[in-house]
This record gives C-alpha cells, sequence and structure tokens, in this order.
C-alpha cells in the first residue's frame, strides 16, 4: 500500500482476533520505535513488550481494581463488566515509558508510538494506543514489569490482528490549516 493510503486509512481497532503477531514483525515494530526522531537524540524511552497472557490478565486486573475505586461512573460501570479489558484482547501491548529525568521526555515518546503504529499498520496489523495502562502500571509495580526505576509508565500501544478493519472514509477538518504561499 502507499504510505499515503497507508496513513490516511489507519484507525485505531478494538476488536482483536485471538491470533499470535509474529516475533518478526514486533522486532520491526520495536526498531521503528527505536528509531524515532527525539530532541537532542536522547531516545528518552523504554519499551516493554507484554505478549504474556498471564502478565496481561494481571495488569488488566489491577486497570479494573483502579478503576473500581475511580470515582468515575464510565469507569467504575465499564470496569464491573464479566470481560472488562482495556487493552481489547490484543496480542500484544507494548508499555512505552519516558526517561522521568530527562526535560520534554514526554514530548518525544509520542514520535516513537507513532512510528511503531505506522509499522504495524504497514505489516497489516492493526493498533490502538491505550493511556489507560498509567492505571495498571505506575511507579509501586513498574520493577515488575522491568521498568527502570528512573522511567514512568507513559503510555502503551496494543496491536493484533482486528476482527475487522474499519473502512470509514476519513474527513479533513481544514479550518486547522493555514498555508502561506
Ligand atoms: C494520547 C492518546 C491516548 C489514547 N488513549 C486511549 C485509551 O485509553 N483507550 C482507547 O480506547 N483509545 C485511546 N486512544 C485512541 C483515540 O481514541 C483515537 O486515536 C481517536 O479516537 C482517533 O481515532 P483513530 O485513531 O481511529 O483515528 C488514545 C489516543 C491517543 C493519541
Amino acid at each position: 500500500m502507499e504510505l499515503y493510503d497507508l496513513i490516511i486509512s489507519r484507525h485505531s481497532e478494538r476488536k482483536y482476533l485471538r491470533e499470535t503477531v509474529s516475533k518478526e514483525d514486533i522486532q520491526k515494530i520495536v526498531e521503528a520505535g527505536l528509531s524515532a526522531p527525539s530532541g537532542m537524540n536522547t531516545q528518552p524511552w523504554h519499551f516493554t513488550v507484554i505478549q504474556n497472557k498471564e502478565t496481561q490478565k494481571e495488569i488488566v486486573e489491577t486497570c479494573r481494581a483502579n478503576f473500581l475505586k475511580s470515582g468515575e461512573d464510565w469507569r467504575v460501570n465499564w470496569a464491573k463488566t464479566e470481560n472488562f479489558n482495556p487493552f481489547y484482547g490484543a496480542d500484544v501491548i507494548i508499555v512505552i515509558s519516558n526517561k522521568s529525568q530527562v526535560n520534554k521526555s514526554k514530548e518525544d515518546c509520542p514520535y516513537a508510538i507513532q512510528n511503531m503504529t505506522i509499522m504495524a499498520e504497514g505489516l497489516g496489523l492493526s493498533s490502538c494506543i491505550i493511556k489507560d495502562i498509567c492505571w495498571g502500571i505506575d511507579k509501586s509495580n513498574q520493577e515488575k514489569y522491568g521498568i527502570p526505576s528512573d522511567y514512568e509508565c507513559y503510555m502503551s500501544l496494543v496491536i493484533g490482528k482486528s476482527v475487522q478493519k474499519n473502512t470509514k472514509k476519513k474527513t479533513f477538518d481544514y479550518s486547522k490549516v493555514n498555508y502561506i504561499d
């Protein structure tokens, strides 16, 4: 697929098949993240690739427990559902952590995430960026998941084969653009 079409047709997907993403594809996605630009080339990110289903379940249950305590109605109601899974059952969860001491590290991480998103799309996979990971991993338990202590959980990207690709055509809001010719 042309790069233009690939980027324009991408959608966040929230229904995944129980199909395994190959290690080769995961490596390409990780390398896409690692090759992202960053201010002064500080590369202030850390990626934790979680494909292990027990570990994923444990994180889902931590999210559930914290959602229940959140005081936000929609989170509480969602957490009470039997099939609660803020990661939508995707085969791979990549946790992106930012290096706390690096000034503006949170500005750099999104470039890595977007690189990984586009690579996943190019490999015929689907993805969704998920902030809710921060309800499952924080300073209190990040060591267990191999996140170095000088980093903090920032975002996650879930990747897998989606049940169906959303083919809805995007509309562009040109009011957000101006040109100076
Ligand atoms: C910073 C960020 C955080 C997001 N967090 C979540 C999330 O926690 N759960 C979720 O289902 N989608 C999440 N998304 C996906 C957005 O809802 C999605 O990108 C947006 O609705 C646009 O849809 P599209 O990606 O299909 O174009 C997040 C996206 C971004 C960029």
